[in-house]
């Protein structure tokens, strides 16, 4: 088997192509991994990716799966990519727990007013505020997958009612689970901290908007750490300077790197962070990646392929 490597450089690649390797000598040996670059022999099987280009498509034919290193498939679906193609992404893989401890700070950030006690010590004033109740604060996780399921979780422990929205029917211990488009007017309404862990997909793309903010409970926060492309920001923008909406924190926005001079990163209630609420563990990645391998290898579906038709 011969397997190209491809991602941004600034993701330390030398680290990944030792580590992918020396995984590989061990578990699968004779397989040979070359980092891309245009013009190798057009005799690849796979390619190990995080947002490739299309040229590395176009110029392998043979490719017959792309191993994406991270959990969202969406810039491999913007691709022009042979329909056969098979595509694996990771699951969980160390990202679960980062963000449900992202989530959690934020949720807890928000309902405890820490933002609002950082300005009272710039200031060098005591005023302890009066608490919230906290059953006044339900969180709606929408996305209820690896990440989701891992977030709702985290979320119960600090004893915040929990509701889930999801495509297909989820029965959670603990969650009050909603789904489809028939699930969604409920779970917004019964929501007041809301939690995007959607994968970006034809049917989610824009799926936060002023028809469904709104119908969120009155001075609801927004928490959006899957894609960008999931939220209409200006929407957000009039719901908050409406009230309707209390605040936000992005970690994931339209156009990324953010450009300077967005309103995003000055707004008062808004808290953005710079696509980092959970990032690929090398080591748990490669064992993903060379377990995938291995199960392709013997003709099988590894249990991260992805539904092109779904997008997720
Ligand atoms: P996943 O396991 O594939 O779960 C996706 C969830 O979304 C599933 O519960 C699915 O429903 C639901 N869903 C998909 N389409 C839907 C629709 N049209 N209506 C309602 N629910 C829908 O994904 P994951 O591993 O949890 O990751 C979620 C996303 O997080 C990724 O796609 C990626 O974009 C993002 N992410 C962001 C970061 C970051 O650092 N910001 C890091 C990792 C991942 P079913 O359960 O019914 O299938
Ligand atoms: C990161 O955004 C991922 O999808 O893994």
């Amino acid at each position: 088997m011969k397997l190209l490597f491809s991602q941004p450089a600034a993701r330390g690649n030398d680290a990944w192509l030792a580590a992918l390797r020396a995984a590989l000598a061990a578990a699968m040996p004779g397989v040979q991994l070359d980092e891309w670059r245009p013009g190798l022999p057009p005799d690849y099987d796979a390619a190990i990716v995080w947002a490739p280009s299309q040229q590395l498509v176009d110029e392998q034919p043979q490719l017959k799966a792309l191993l994406n290193l991270g959990a969202g498939v969406d810039k491999l679906l913007a691709l022009r990519l042979p329909p056969t193609m098979a595509l694996v992404r990771l699951e969980d893989a160390g990202m679960a727990v980062q963000m449900a401890e992202y989530v959690c700070h934020a949720l807890i950030r928000f309902f405890r007013e820490f933002a609002a006690y950082d300005r009272q010590q710039h200031e060098q004033r005591w005023h302890p505020r009066r608490p919230h109740v906290r059953s006044e604060f339900p969180v709606g996780v929408m996305g209820l997958g690896a990440l989701g399921q891992r977030v709702a979780q985290a979320v119960q422990q600090f004893d915040f009612p929990v509701l889930g929205w999801s495509r297909t029917p989820h029965d959670l211990p603990g969650v009050q689970c909603f789904h489809g488009d028939g699930g969604l007017p409920d779970f917004l309404k019964g929501t007041r901290v809301l939690v995007c862990l959607l994968p970006l997909t034809p049917a989610t793309r824009g799926i936060l908007n002023r028809q469904t903010l709104e119908q969120l409970q009155l001075a609801s926060y927004v928490i959006n750490v899957a894609r960008g492309g999931l939220l209409v920001e200006d929407d957000l923008q009039q719901l908050l300077d409406e009230g309707h909406l209390a605040g936000a924190t992005l970690d994931v926005m339209q156009d990324e790197p953010l450009p300077p001079g967005h309103w995003l990163w000055t707004h008062p209630h808004v808290t953005v962070t710079p696509h980092i609420s959970a990032q690929t563990v090398r080591s748990e990645a490669v064992v993903q990646v060379v377990r995938s391998l291995q199960a392709l290898q013997r003709g099988e579906t590894p249990s991260g392929q992805v539904q092109r038709d779904r997008g997720y």
